[in-house]
């Protein structure tokens, strides 16, 4: 494929899908994004599992519902552990089409899923739902006759009001069956005090000056607006970490609580 100049990997700007690689202990990312993950609160690394353990426990529970079909929105670097292999340990027939615009993300997910014919990864902005929709991988591995499981797991907080978050949801979620689900997770300043407040103002004050997209803390009201008229699965909208926690000890106990997370049903 011949390379986009435009879309060529910028490594003079941290970037969220290599921050987030870094956090979890993955390898695809660069110095400056080691520098601005290391700037962040010294919990991000703690709120980063956490929003991974929710996306885990979010992709088994929708497998025990019968869906054999993700749509990963935002789906980063795919690292140890990601949907595809989630969804797998429940039905070896499962299939996924992840979506990112990162470039790292998109080239190594391509490289690592091709000789997967159950799994792909398009190169769109989720901003543009009908883009997505209309890409060969949507209409090859989706079938949207029958439930799909939508995940905007930590993706929406890079999304602006300006580019309407709630019109996003809805570009995804209207094109699907009764019976599909959302599982989002976002996040927010909600539990901030007031000394954690500043912390967080002076790390976000780095992390936005070092970065190529900023992101938007969202409330509790918010998110509830954002996915109006779907049915809120129990126990509705939580704590990432709340959310049907896993029995075993598989996440270790967190202390964070800025990422919200649900899951919910399209009536
Ligand atoms: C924090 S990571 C979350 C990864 C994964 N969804 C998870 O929860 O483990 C956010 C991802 O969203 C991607 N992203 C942000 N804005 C995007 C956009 N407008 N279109 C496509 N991907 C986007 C970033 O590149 C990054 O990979």
């Amino acid at each position: 494929m011949a390379e986009d100049p435009a879309r060529a990997v910028d490594t003079s700007r941290a970037n969220p899908a290599r921050i987030y690689d870094y956090l979890l202990g993955g390898a695809h990312n660069f110095e400056v994004d080691r520098a601005a993950g290391d700037q962040m609160l010294p919990t991000a690394r703690q709120t980063a599992r956490v929003n991974r353990g929710f996306l885990r426990r979010a992709v088994r529970f929708l497998a025990e519902q019968g869906v054999d079909q993700f749509l990963d929105l935002g789906s980063g670097i795919p690292t140890v552990g990601n949907v595809h292999e989630i969804a797998r340990q429940a039905n070896p027939a499962a299939r996924v089409v992840y979506v990112d615009n990162e470039p790292v993300a998109v080239a190594y997910a391509q490289q690592l899923l091709a000789d997967d014919p159950q799994t792909e990864m398009v190169d769109a902005d989720v901003r543009d739902p009908e883009s997505v929709w209309r890409s060969d991988a949507v209409r090859r591995l989706l079938d949207q006759d029958r439930p799909i499981g939508v995940l905007l797991a930590a993706v929406l907080h890079f999304v602006p009001d300006a580019d309407d978050p709630a019109g996003i949801v809805a570009g995804y979620l209207e094109r699907t069956v009764p019976g599909s689900f959302l599982a989002l997770s976002h996040y927010t300043a909600d539990a901030w005090q007031v000394d954690q407040q500043q912390n967080a103002t002076r790390a976000g004050e780095n992390y936005q000056r070092n970065t190529s997209t900023p992101v938007v803390t969202r409330s509790r009201a918010e998110l509830a607006a954002l996915v109006a008229g779907l049915e809120l699965v129990p126990p509705g909208i939580t704590w990432a970490q709340d959310w049907r926690p896993a029995a075993d000890a598989e996440d270790p106990p967190a202390t964070v609580h800025d990422i919200y997370a649900l899951v919910a049903r399209r009536p």
